[in-house]
């Protein structure tokens, strides 16, 4: 064992010191080649004038100074937004960040968003979670150069939920979104509402993201370049709402819905209460819970949202409580074992550190309160899958020299490879695996892509470099929620999942889950309503521009 990762560790090394000095050169990003005006007459140019929006909202990209830290202002990116038809309720601007807005709707709701880039990147929105057509989702071939106008016209027709946009544009998602590009999308809906949840101040969003400033207060982006790159960015500081003030003033008694969003880029966090009580669990990406899950910590990875349930009344007036970070053993997988830069001041992984700060204030009573019985949800049943006796499998891995793939293949426009193609009004069981199972990994040709695999679980067969770079992936599909019939570990380090086991939610409607190194999830899901292309891909966001991004086609 020990002869083996020597042997690594030199072949890495070496391979490594290679890439240094520019001997092998990555495709970062590819161009955009995709002409919309003649492949998709349209799409997206125009107001449909028989689309009856009962919401019509202006969403603008601009460049924006904020205030985050003290003295100087931040230069930053923003959605601003206003509101042309709907409730005063829809938009909430988050003042004073750079994050926002947050757009509040009704299921059924038929909604117009106009997006207009003023900023001199070219960029898109995704609605991280929403069932929309392909014209609606974003998708990075219909990027929008400043001063152009994209039109998205959709009906919302997700759970209640806590969903979120994002641009998309391939090759630069990473960096818009870092710099204050991302907001809140929240559905409600009639069966939510009966419930009687905590609403108005009760309700709180609470955006974790991890950021890096200089001296001058102004962002730090992959400042170790590929290396970085590789890894995914991780900060050196926590903001909340794209703030650095992370306290919640709220008041005694109350009971309260934090909706969690891992808006980082690619860091994943283990969330304890401070004082040792466990979490209550309610709800996930994609709506409420059947009923509440209580949990000693929880994992949230990348893009993942959570509802939290938090009740004040066995409180005390300033009594204090936090929402902090528990250690987790990642940080030598994070630095691909080798690349312990000096450079790097990020937050370790394996540290404590504070998410959040409530206070608690004087005494304010909401009616609100848990029920057992949250929502009916009927999950799909795999043995309803086309496809139950043989998954269709996704190997999220490294292949050949540092470049991160999917069944070793790489984002490339439009295109679409005969194993993503799947058939509109059918359920399938969908396999991803991150080295967790190798068994898979000969039945995929890597799409004609030279090089090594990389996909041996950690403690199974090292067969190359890419073993020393096996990593967490954050794998999302787009256009649909699925539920998780399994999360195979066998081959996740012990000492790793020791750490986190207790932190996963494997029940609700999800369309984010964090892959540990060795891990495999199989996933059920059902293509409805919309035939098109829709990405799946790895939402540590450097590995998405990157190209661990890939269509997969409803026909
Ligand atoms: Cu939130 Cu395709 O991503
Ligand atoms: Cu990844």
């Amino acid at each position: 064992m020990k002869e083996r990762n020597e042997y690594n560790r030199r072949s890495f090394i070496e391979t490594a010191s290679l890439v240094a000095a520019g001997f092998y050169v990555m495709p970062l990003f590819s161009s955009c080649k995709w002409d919309k005006s003649s492949a998709h007459p349209n799409v997206g140019n125009t107001v449909n004038a028989d689309f009856n929006a009962n919401i019509d909202i202006q969403l603008k990209t601009v460049q924006s100074k904020t205030n985050i830290l003290p003295n100087k202002n931040t230069d930053t990116y923003s959605y601003k937004s206003s509101l042309i038809k709907g409730d005063k309720q829809t938009l909430q601007q988050l003042e004073g960040s750079a994050l926002g807005p947050i757009i509040r709707v009704r299921k059924g709701d038929k909604v117009r968003i106009r997006f207009e880039n003023e900023i001199s990147e070219k960029s898109i929105i995704h609605w991280h979670g929403l069932h929309v057509s392909h014209e609606n989702d974003g998708h990075p071939e219909y990027v929008i150069g400043k001063g152009e106008t994209y039109i998205y016209e959709f009906e919302v027709m997700n759970r209640a939920g806590t969903y979120w946009f994002h641009p998309h544009p391939h090759g630069h998602t990473g960096e818009q979104v870092y710099r204050g590009l991302a907001g809140l999308f929240i559905v409600t809906d009639e069966e939510e509402k009966a419930l009687k949840l905590p609403t108005g101040d009760y309700d709180i969003p609470v955006v974790i993201q991890d950021r890096t400033f200089d001296e001058n207060n102004q962002l730090v982006y992959l400042a170790n370049g590929r290396m970085d790159r590789m890894r995914g960015f991780l900060g050196n500081r926590i903001l909340i709402n794209g703030k650095i003030d992370n306290t919640l003033s709220l008041y005694k008694d109350g009971k309260y819905r934090l909706r969690l969003l891992n808006g980082s880029n690619s860091r994943a966090y283990k969330l304890a209460w401070s004082t040792g009580e466990p979490l209550t669990v309610f709800g996930v990406d994609g709506g409420l819970l059947e009923s509440p899950k209580t949990l000693p910590y929880l994992m949230l990875g990348p893009a993942q949202r959570v509802d939290v349930w938090l009740d004040l009344s066995k409180k005390s007036e300033n009594e204090e409580l936090k929402l902090v970070h528990l250690p987790i053993p990642l940080d030598t997988m994070m630095s691909g074992g080798m690349m312990g830069n000096k450079s790097d001041n990020s937050l370790p992984y394996n540290s404590q550190f504070d998410i959040l700060n409530i206070n608690v204030g004087a005494s304010r009573k909401n009616e609100a309160n848990l029920p057992d019985n949250l929502a009916t949800s009927k999950t799909l049943n795999p043995a309803d899958a086309a496809n139950r006796t043989s998954p269709r499998t996704f190997n999220f891995g490294m292949e050949g020299m540092m470049k991160w793939t999917i069944n070793g293949r790489t984002y490339n426009g439009m295109a679409v490879a005969e194993d993503e193609i799947v058939k509109l009004n059918t359920t399938e069981v969908w396999r991803i695996n991150n080295g967790g199972n190798s068994a898979t990994e000969s039945q995929n040709d890597g799409g004609g892509m030279m090089g090594m695999h990389g996909n041996g679980g950690m403690m199974g067969n090292n067969r190359g470099m890419g073993n020393m770079m096996q990593m967490p992936h954050p794998v999302h599909i787009h256009q649909l929620q699925f539920n998780i019939i399994n999360r195979n570990t066998d081959n996740v380090d012990q000492n790793l999942w020791n750490t986190v086991k207790d932190g996963f939610i494997n029940k609700g409607w999800q369309d984010s889950v964090y892959l540990l190194p060795g891990m495999y999830m199989d996933l059920v899901m059902r293509f409805e309503d919309f035939k098109g292309l829709f990405l799946y891909h790895c939402h540590n966001l450097e590995h998405e521009d990157m190209g661990m991004m890939r269509n997969f086609k409803i026909e």
